[in-house]
């Protein structure tokens, strides 16, 4: 049976960490708006530039432009059995055009969303550690370090800090989770597809969490 995916937090929180793992598991594809946007600012397309100007600041990036990436994006075939989504739906606008896809491309609707939660303090800790490769593998000086200095373990590119995990920008990227995209911890709460996820224990550990709230979830 096809699965869709919604993976809810605030930024670093550590999303992006374990949709990798919950797609390897289910053999689903893994679809970052974030890593998207970064794909099209690397190459300087015409979307790249548009979003590089929010990105930077902190911002979201119009939902428009966003909407439309993910339709051209889940249309395709490799999600025939599923998806999961990190970094979207973020703003009310962009959950009901979610709803909209599924419904006509795959007449089905969201199955699980984990939301995961971290305090305050840990967040700003884990980003301003983070490191990932320009292929979108992610590493933490502390937590998750690579083997070798600097150099991605899975594809042995260099790694490097991402512009808008400075201090002045973390600051306005969590402000604006907290304005635009926790309303939608309600949205999916009232369909029972929403479970909430300890993000404070360690990465192994959190997995496991998520793999049970999905059995839990998805148990028909
Ligand atoms: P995006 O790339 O989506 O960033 P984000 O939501 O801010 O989330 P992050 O990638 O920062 O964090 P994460 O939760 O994935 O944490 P991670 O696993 O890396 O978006 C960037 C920008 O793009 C936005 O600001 C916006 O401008 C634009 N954008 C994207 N989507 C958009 C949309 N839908 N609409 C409009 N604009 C959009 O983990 C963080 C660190 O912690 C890592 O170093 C990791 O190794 C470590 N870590 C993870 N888990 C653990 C653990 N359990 N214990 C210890 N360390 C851990």
């Amino acid at each position: 049976m096809a699965t869709y995916i919604v993976f809810l937090g605030a930024p670093g929180v550590g999303k992006g960490t374990q949709a990798e793992r919950l797609a390897e598991e289910l053999k689903i594809p893994h679809i970052s708006t974030g890593d998207l946007f970064r794909e099209n600012l690397k190459n300087q397309t015409e979307l790249g530039k548009k979003a590089q100007y929010y990105m930077d600041a902190g911002q979201l990036v119009p939902d428009d432009v966003t909407i439309e990436m993910v339709k051209s994006r889940i249309s395709r075939p490799d999600c025939v059995n599923g998806a999961i989504l990190d970094g979207f739906p973020r703003t009310s606008a962009q959950a009901e055009a979610f709803d909209q896809m599924l419904k006509e491309a795959y007449q089905t609707e969201v199955d699980f969303v984990p939301c995961i939660q971290v305090d305050r303090e840990l967040l700003i800790d884990r980003l301003s550690g983070r490191r990932m490769c320009p292929n979108g593998h992610v590493f933490h000086m502390v937590y998750h370090p690579p083997k070798e200095d600097d150099i991605c373990d899975i594809c042995g590119q260099k790694l490097y800090q991402r512009e808008d995990d400075k201090a002045e920008t973390i600051e306005k990227r969590l402000e604006v989770y907290e304005n635009q995209t926790a309303p939608l911890i309600d949205y999916y709460q009232k369909r029972n597809v929403l479970r909430f996820i300890d993000g404070a224990k360690d990465i192994d550990a959190v997995t496991m969490d998520i793999l049970a709230a999905f059995k839990d979830v998805t148990k028909k």
